[in-house]
């Protein structure tokens, strides 16, 4: 049978490991031989005990289980050809020429770099004597496969990531607790959630817990233009300028005076208590930071309300899966098994992608390099491209 390994990389999120189960189930089922590989790239260039032959008992129990259970890291050894020469020595001393990464944009790029790299790097361990010539013949071509494990749904090509949904569980929950204190007290709560360049969780986490305002990185608000009209009007009085912006007369108005009036508004009909919700990426229209301490200042100094940050952090990743992400781990999976056993030479290197219910494989590189585009774009302060670009996810 084929070889075929399975490995996490970067962040962890729920779903992985229905991810990994599918994997080595499918690949047994269809008469593979599936190796674990443990601690992500780093378990890959390390190999020994990191690679270990995986059986279909072995991934009992796990679905249920948040992170990875076969561990995952961020490693600088394979982003180094040394480290990708010890890690292709691995899989062809296993005789593995399959390789399914569960991980980041990142993570799948590193991915891609091996493949297009491998035919080289075997041609330099056979010149080294490290493998046969047998071997150079009979592994020459690596299948790539890839899946997106990231909370944040911030890969272009596919609906969602798998964890994102966990994610959102969690961050409704934890809205629903603090709504319930925040009542009592009649406070605001700024909650901060995860999600450093994408505002996928704050949008969807406010949109279903009925925030009353919401911090994105794609869609950054004003500052408060009342302080930057100064440096207008002082700026243009000094160079002559043909116009300017006063404040009796407001173009449009900065993030702190729509929020405070937001605020202001719901406590006038009738609420006790006030959500914000701020991606840990959030920036205004300068490209500064709008950091949930900020947000408090401007809340305690212009309503004095009682005001409480929430930082959600790695709450969010951890925990068990939804039955969402389960599924989607599972289909991913199997998507992913059946793309590496139908894979030519001629075929690239395949992303799995959720497309409405269905799992499917994309080309890898299109979808990282649109990932990539939308990072530039963000970037370059063209948001409305990026948003544009990133489309469905
Ligand atoms: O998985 C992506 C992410 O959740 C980001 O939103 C966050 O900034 C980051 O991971 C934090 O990850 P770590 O603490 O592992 O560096």
């Amino acid at each position: 049978g084929k070889g075929i390994a399975v490995l996490t990389s970067g962040g962890d999120s729920q779903g992985m490991n229905a991810a990994t189960r599918a994997v080595v189930r499918v690949g047994i089922y269809l008469g593979c031989k599936v190796y674990f590989i443990k601690e992500g790239y780093q378990g890959l260039v390390d190999g020994g005990d990191n690679i270990v032959e995986a059986s279909w008992s072995s991934v009992s129990g796990i679905i249920h289980k948040g992170g990875t259970v076969i561990g995952s890291a961020r490693c600088k050894d394979f982003t180094t050809r040394p480290g990708r020469i010890s890690g292709a020595q691995n899989l062809v001393d296993r005789g593995i020429t399959n390789l399914v990464v569960i991980g980041g944009d990142g993570s799948l790029t590193g991915a891609n770099i091996f493949r297009q790299e491998w035919p080289g790097i075997l041609d330099e361990l056979l010149a080294q004597k490290k493998i046969t010539e047998e071997q150079r013949g009979k592994y020459g071509h690596l299948n790539i496969c890839g899946m997106v494990g990231s909370i944040d749904n911030d890969f272009c090509g596919t609906d969602m990531t798998i964890g994102t949904d966990s994610a959102l569980h969690r961050i409704i929950d934890c809205v629903d607790a603090i709504v319930s204190t925040a009542y009592s007290h009649q406070r605001t709560f700024i909650l901060e959630v995860m999600g450093r360049h994408c505002g996928y969780l704050a949008i969807v986490g406010g949109l279903t817990t009925e925030a009353d305002f919401v911090f994105i990185p794609e869609n950054p608000p004003l500052p408060d233009w009342p302080q930057r009209l100064y440096l207008a009007l002082v700026g243009a009085l000094a160079s002559e300028a043909d116009y300017v912006f006063i404040p009796e007369w407001p173009p449009e108005i900065g993030w702190p005076t729509k929020l405070c009036s937001k605020l202001t508004q719901e406590r006038e009909a009738g609420q006790r208590l006030n959500i914000i919700i701020v991606a840990e990426g959030a920036i205004d229209r300068n490209g500064d930071p709008i950091s949930a301490e900020k947000i408090k200042q401007v809340v305690v100094d212009n309503l004095h309300q009682d005001t409480r940050i929430t930082v959600l952090g790695h709450v969010q990743r951890g925990g068990s899966p939804s039955a969402f992400d389960r599924v989607l781990g599972c289909r991913m999976g199997a998507e992913a098994v059946m793309a590496l056993m139908e894979a030519t030479v001629e075929s690239p290197a395949y992303v799995v992608s959720l497309d409405g219910n269905q799992a499917i494989r994309l080309p890898l590189m299109a979808c990282v390099e649109k990932t990539k585009a939308v990072a530039k774009a963000m970037e370059e302060k063209q948001w409305d491209l990026a948003v544009q670009l990133r489309g469905r996810s």
